[in-house]
C-alpha cells in the first residue's frame, strides 16, 4: 500500500549537484542507474550538460536522464522540466545513430516547452544587461520558466494534437514578438514558419507524451528502484542560489517531489555531489575562485570547460562553506566526492573551512550578493599526493594523503562519504562500504 501516511518503504535516491553545476551528476548517474529501474529529471532543461564516459564512449547529455544508457531503465522527463522539442529530437536521433536505444523515454505533459522565441528572448535580455549578465548558457531557459509562471506557458501535452498546439502558438506570438521587437529591436517570428519548424518534432515526439507521475507512482508500488536526477547545484537554485545570478528553478532536492508529481515522503536518500574542488560557469560570487596559478592547473588537470557552452569554467579550491549549506538546503543523507584524481600532483591541497567578512569570520553562507564579494576564505591545508590515483577501486588503495582529505571533507560538511570517484569512466568509481549508496544498491 502506498500513497498512505506516514514514512513511505521506497528504494528512492535523490542526486543533485551540491556546488554550482557540473560536479559529475551525470557520471554518478550513470553509474548508479545499473542498479535502477527508473531515472527522472525534474527540474532544468537543456541548460544542463551531463558527461558519462565508457571505455571510447563519451555522451553529452542535456535533457535525456543518464540513465538512458542503461538499457531497459525507464526514463522520464517530469513536469518541473522545460523542455525544447527540437533539442530533444536531436538528441534523441544522435543517441540512436550511435546504438542506445531510447524507447523507455517518456516526457510529462505537465512540462513546459522552450520555444524558439524564449531562446531569441535569453540572448536579447543577456545582450541587453551587457557588463552585468548573468552568463546564462543561451537556451532560453529563464523566459520558459517566466512564461510557465505567467501562465502563458505552451505544455508538452500540446505536443500530442498539432491543431491544439497552433491555437495556443497563434494566442502567444503576438505578445512574444511584440516584445521583442519592441523591447529589444528584435526580429520577430512567422506562424507560419515556426508551424513548419515544430511539426517534425510534434510527430516524433506526441507519442512520449504521458502522465509520467502516474508511472512513477506505479514504479513505487511495484517497489522499483528510482533514482532522481537533479541539474545544476544548489547554489545556481532560483531561491537559495547566489540571486541573480542563478537558473530559473529550484534545484534542490526538495523539486524532485513537486518536480515529478510524488509526495515529498517518497524520497528518502538524497545524494549530493561534489567536486574534490570548486567550479562555476558564468557570471556571479565565487569566494574560493582561484585566478592565480591553481585555479588554471586545476582548469587544465580537471579539463574545466562547459559541456553545453564550451565556456571556460571558473575553478577555486574546495570551500566547505556552500558545502555545509547545500547540505542544509537539501538534506543531504550522503555525498560522492568527483574528481579526486585532478588533485593528484598539486604539493598543498586547500579546503575553505569558513570566510572572512568584512572584518569577521563565519560559516555561515551569506545571502547578500554584496556581502558575498566582500567574503575570503579562510583555508586549511592538507599536504597533496604525486600518486596517479585513477586506477584506485576502494578507499584503502588510496594515498593517506588523499584518504585524509577525504576525510576532511566529511568532517568539515559533517555528511558520509558514500562515493568517490577517480576518474570520468564508469569503472573509475569506489563505492564506501557502509555507506547509504552500498545499501541501496544492495537493497
Ligand atoms: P554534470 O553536469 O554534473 O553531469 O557534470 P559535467 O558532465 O558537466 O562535468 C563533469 C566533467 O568531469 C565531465 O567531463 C566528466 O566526464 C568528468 N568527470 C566526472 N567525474 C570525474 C572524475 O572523477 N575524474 C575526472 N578526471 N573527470 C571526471
Ligand atoms: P549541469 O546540469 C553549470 C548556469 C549558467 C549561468 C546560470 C543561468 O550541467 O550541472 P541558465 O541558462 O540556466 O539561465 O543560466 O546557470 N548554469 C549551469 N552551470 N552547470 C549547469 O548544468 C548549468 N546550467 C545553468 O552558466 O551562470
Ligand atoms: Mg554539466
Amino acid at each position: 500500500m502506498i500513497g498512505g501516511a506516514g514514512v513511505l518503504n521506497t528504494n528512492s535516491m535523490v542526486i543533485v549537484g551540491a556546488q554550482w553545476g557540473d560536479e559529475g551528476k551525470g557520471k554518478v548517474i550513470d553509474y548508479l542507474s545499473s542498479e535502477a529501474d527508473c531515472v527522472s529529471r525534474f527540474q532544468g532543461g537543456d541548460n544542463a550538460g551531463h558527461t558519462v564516459v565508457y571505455g571510447a564512449n563519451v555522451f553529452k547529455l542535456h535533457h535525456v536522464p543518464s540513465g538512458i544508457l542503461n538499457p531497459g531503465t525507464l526514463c522520464l522527463l517530469g513536469n518541473g522540466m522545460v523542455i525544447n522539442p527540437l533539442v530533444l529530437v536531436r538528441e534523441l536521433d544522435d543517441l540512436e545513430k550511435r546504438g542506445i536505444d531510447t524507447s523507455s523515454l517518456r516526457i510529462s505533459n505537465k512540462a513546459h516547452l522552450i520555444m524558439a522565441y524564449h531562446q531569441a528572448l535569453d540572448e536579447a535580455g543577456e545582450k541587453m544587461l551587457g557588463e552585468n549578465k548573468i552568463g546564462t548558457t543561451g537556451r532560453g531557459i529563464g523566459p520558459a520558466y517566466a512564461d510557465k509562471v505567467l501562465r502563458r506557458g505552451i505544455r508538452a501535452v500540446e505536443l500530442t494534437d498539432f491543431n491544439r498546439f497552433k491555437d495556443h502558438l497563434t494566442d502567444i506570438l503576438p505578445l512574444q514578438n511584440r516584445i521583442l521587437k519592441e523591447v529589444y529591436s528584435s526580429d520577430a517570428y512567422r506562424l507560419e514558419e515556426l508551424l513548419e519548424l515544430y511539426r517534425p518534432a510534434l510527430e516524433r515526439l506526441g507519442p512520449l507524451v504521458t502522465d509520467t507521475d502516474l508511472l512513477l507512482y506505479n514504479q513505487f508500488a511495484e517497489g522499483k528502484k528510482v533514482l532522481f536526477e537533479g541539474a545544476q547545484g544548489a547554489l545556481l537554485d532560483i531561491d537559495h542560489g547566489t540571486y541573480p545570478f542563478v537558473t530559473s528553478s529550484s534545484t534542490v532536492s526538495a523539486a524532485a517531489s513537486s518536480g515529478t508529481g510524488i509526495g515529498p515522503g517518497y524520497v528518502n536518500r538524497v545524494l549530493g555531489v561534489l567536486k574534490a574542488y570548486t567550479t562555476r560557469v558564468g557570471s556571479g560570487p565565487f569566494p574560493s575562485e582561484d585566478k592565480e596559478e591553481a585555479g588554471d592547473q586545476l582548469r587544465q588537470r580537471g579539463n574545466e570547460f562547459g559541456t553545453t557552452t564550451g565556456r571556460p569554467r571558473r575553478c577555486g579550491w574546495f570551500d566547505a562553506v556552500i558545502a555545509k549549506y547545500a547540505s542544509r538546503i537539501n538534506g543531504l543523507t550522503g555525498l560522492a566526492v568527483t574528481k579526486l584524481d585532478v588533485l593528484s600532483g598539486m604539493e598543498i591541497v586547500n579546503l575553505a573551512v569558513a570566510y572572512r567578512c568584512r572584518g569577521e569570520v563565519t560559516d555561515n553562507f551569506p545571502v547578500s550578493i554584496d556581502d558575498l564579494d566582500h567574503c575570503e576564505p579562510v583555508y586549511e591545508s592538507f599536504p597533496g599526493w604525486d600518486e596517479d590515483i585513477s586506477m584506485a577501486r576502494s578507499l584503502e588503495d588510496l594515498p593517506e594523503a588523499a584518504r585524509n582529505f577525504v576525510n576532511a571533507i566529511e568532517d568539515t560538511v559533517g555528511v558520509g562519504v558514500d562515493l568517490v570517484s577517480v576518474g570520468p569512466d564508469r569503472s573509475q568509481t569506489i563505492i564506501c562500504p557502509d555507506s547509504q549508496v552500498s545499501a541501496w544498491i544492495k537493497d
